[in-house]
């Protein structure tokens, strides 16, 4: 991510990644997950969030707006540092360190609620009233290719949860 400061045109989505708080807990949690057997917390992982976020809405023809799915696909776990170090789980940590980064990248106060919502709700399968949170949480499960996973057998999430076959 070094050479985005060399970017005239600046969108919102570049300043979010190009933010010092984002790129100082991101580069602390790919240090401290360095040698992870599990799932690793990634811009891969981020990015295959908001492009399967992504699907779903057009498939469901659900007009979200494609800023805030990257928005919140880009932050939902950037909270994974404070939980390695502090125990904070990373979900409340995230939601905490979004809205920061959020105001900072100039979002309205609405949107910026929205995304902290779907990052604090993006653990649990209860039912969404947003559908921006919906497709958080079911994107980042399924991003997950458990089904080639050498850790599978050690890895907390419950089988009903892990993918263990291509879904389409
Ligand atoms: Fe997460
Ligand atoms: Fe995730």
């Amino acid at each position: 991510m070094d050479n985005i400061s060399s970017i005239d045109k600046i969108d919102r989505i570049t300043r979010i990644i190009s933010h010092p708080l984002y790129q100082e807990q991101y580069k602390l949690l790919q240090d401290a997950e360095e040698n992870r057997s599990f799932c690793n917390h990634t811009m891969g992982h981020f990015l295959d969030v908001a492009r399967i976020m992504y699907i779903y809405n057009l498939e469901e023809n659900a007009q979200l707006s494609k800023e805030l799915i990257y928005a919140a696909a880009l932050l939902h776990d950037i909270g994974r540092y404070e939980q390695i170090v502090y125990k904070t789980p990373h979900h409340i940590a995230g939601a905490r360190i979004a809205g920061i980064i959020l105001r900072d990248c100039d979002f309205s106060k609405e949107d910026m609620l929205r995304v902290q919502n779907a990052i604090a709700g993006h653990r649990e399968a209860m039912e969404k009233q947003d559908r921006l949170s919906e497709y958080l949480y079911r994107a980042d499960k399924l991003s997950r290719n458990c089904f080639l996973c050498k850790a599978s057998s050690e890895c907390n999430w419950s089988e009903e949860k892990k993918n263990s076959y291509i879904s389409y």
